[in-house]
């Protein structure tokens, strides 16, 4: 049984829904990487599994959210708080949003070792260092004494790293860890991320709008376009045969080696707001292939043992 499996999930907050029928597994050992542009619903999807909904003003209107067994959506907020930081720990954009900066690093780190695990002080300072000197943080012990702006955002964003993994989860979920770093130091982070899950079999979804970064990583792919999946696959697959248009597109915008700088080809027009969601297929005002049917009816979800996909042209190209 996958460890993590999202069935048909919707999500409103106040009038607007800006997730309608999502669904994804995750199995220990697998990273799944979760992509789209910017508004596709992946941090909301974060949220949502995190059981923080509530904290937005939003709620779940439909279907389930099953982690090792038990469903999320039922889970009270006391339970909840048992599972988050212990079982799930979240890696956010900006590693600011876990670090008080007017605590040193090393009470922050241990923290969730403390609250979750019960470790002394003693222990839960030997591990804090020992997790930050195998995620390759020079001078641990040094480290251990500074504040948050002492670090370079890469030294940052290890920390926080190191601090979802003081209480020995199952599940990472990372919400673009890398987007505000740069090129070099994300290529760094993202191996850090893939030894783990390596090394420990934990699962690992990534929440990237990088396509680059899911070709280096991951194992399965779920593109969520306009709060919908637009299509799920193995990465495999995804990069030799995509058969969503959006995919298609996607991918089109990793820039190749040959190609001058600043030329990157990004899909004309933007993903629409929550309260702008087009009849149909969604991606349909974007879409070069897009016929009537598309514009006016929502595609069937197509699915196959280990791949989804809601089109109504599967896998057609456009012509050139
Ligand atoms: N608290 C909120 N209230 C209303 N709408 C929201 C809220 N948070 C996000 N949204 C909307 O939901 C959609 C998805 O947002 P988000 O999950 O942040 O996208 P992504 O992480 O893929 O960029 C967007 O249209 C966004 O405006
Ligand atoms: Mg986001």
């Amino acid at each position: 049984m996958a460890l993590l499996s999202v069935h048909n999930l919707s999500v409103a907050i106040g009038s607007v829904s800006p997730l309608d029928g999502i669904g994804f597994t995750l199995e220990k050992g697998e990273v799944l990487g979760l992509v789209g542009e910017s508004g596709s619903g992946k941090s909301l999807t974060a949220t949502t599994v995190m059981g923080l909904l509530p904290r937005l003003g939003g709620r779940v209107t439909q279907g389930a959210i099953h982690f090792d067994g038990h469903d999320l959506t039922q889970l009270p907020e006391r339970a909840y708080r048992r599972l988050r930081g212990r079982r799930i720990a979240l890696i956010s954009q900006n590693p600011m949003t876990s670090l008080d900066p007017i605590l040193p690093i090393g009470p922050q780190v241990e923290q969730p070792a403390r609250l979750h695990l019960g470790l002394s002080e003693s222990a839960a300072r030997d591990r804090a260092i020992g997790l930050m000197e195998q995620l390759r943080i020079p001078e641990a012990a040094t480290v251990y004494r500074q504040y948050p702006h002492q670090l370079s955002g890469g030294m940052k964003q290890r920390i926080v790293i190191a601090m979802a993994l003081m209480a020995d989860p199952d599940l990472i979920i990372a919400d673009e860890p890398t987007t505000a770093l740069d090129v070099t130091i994300q290529a760094q982070i993202v191996q850090i991320l893939a030894d783990l899950v390596a090394d420990r079999g934990l699962a690992l979804l990534l929440i990237t709008h990088d396509m680059g970064v899911v070709a280096q990583i991951c194992d399965r792919v779920t593109v969520l376009y306009a709060g919908r999946v637009a299509e799920s696959a193995p990465v495999r697959a995804i990069f030799a045969a995509p058969q969503h248009p959006y995919t298609r597109a996607l991918i089109g915008c990793i820039p190749q080696e040959n190609q001058p700088r600043g030329s990157l080809r990004g899909i004309p027009g933007t993903v629409p707001g929550v309260k702008d969601y087009p009849s149909g297929c969604r991606f349909h005002p974007r879409c070069a292939i897009a016929g009537p049917i598309c514009q006016t009816e929502v595609p069937p979800r197509l699915l196959s043992e280990r791949a989804e996909i809601a089109c109504w042209k599967p896998g057609e190209m456009p012509h050139v």
